[in-house]
């Protein structure tokens, strides 16, 4: 059975007609053609279909659509800030945080989760945050970085605002 639901993606309202079962994951790319989420495991383990669910990371391989009405989300289409990559998109590219990328949707919304909650991450923080997001290319380092100079970029441009 079908069930309309009402939600904000990535700012704007939609209305889509879900089977109560329909995953997240699943209403995103094959319903919405939103495909930057990616499917990695399926069941939870990998991180790669992490999006913000009422501004909480959440796996949408995990989450049933028929459940969302009234909630917002964002997912990795819904980053960038007007027409500029965010500053976690920016260093990603510019400390190779990424390699075939398919983990990296899942690593940057993670990223924004964990540095909108703790501006200023210890690396320790960073590894625990991101120890749910399984990357098989870069060993890591790179990603830390990054958010480490995303942290550093945030919050300069938060004190400039001030
Ligand atoms: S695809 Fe959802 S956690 Fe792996
Ligand atoms: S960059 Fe390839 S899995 Fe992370």
């Amino acid at each position: 059975m079908k069930k309309k639901i009402r939600i904000t993606l990535n700012g704007n309202v939609v209305s889509p007609e879900v089977p109560a079962h329909r995953l997240l994951l699943d209403l995103l790319r094959d319903e919405i053609g939103l495909t930057g989420t990616k499917e990695g495991c399926g069941t939870g383990d990998c991180g790669a279909c992490t999006v913000l669910l009422d501004g909480k990371p959440v796996n949408s391989c995990l989450v049933l659509s028929g459940e969302l009405d009234g909630a917002d989300i964002v997912t990795i289409e819904g980053l960038q800030i007007g027409r500029e990559l965010h500053p976690i998109q920016q260093a990603f590219i510019q400390d190779g945080g990424a390699q075939c990328g398919y983990c990296t949707p899942g690593m940057l919304m993670m990223s924004k989760a964990l540095l909108d909650e703790n501006p200023n991450p210890t690396e320790e923080e960073i590894r625990f945050a991101l120890a749910g997001n399984l990357c098989r290319c870069t060993g890591y380092a790179k990603i830390v970085k990054a958010v480490q100079d995303a942290a550093m970029e945030l919050r300069t441009r938060h004190t400039a605002r001030q």
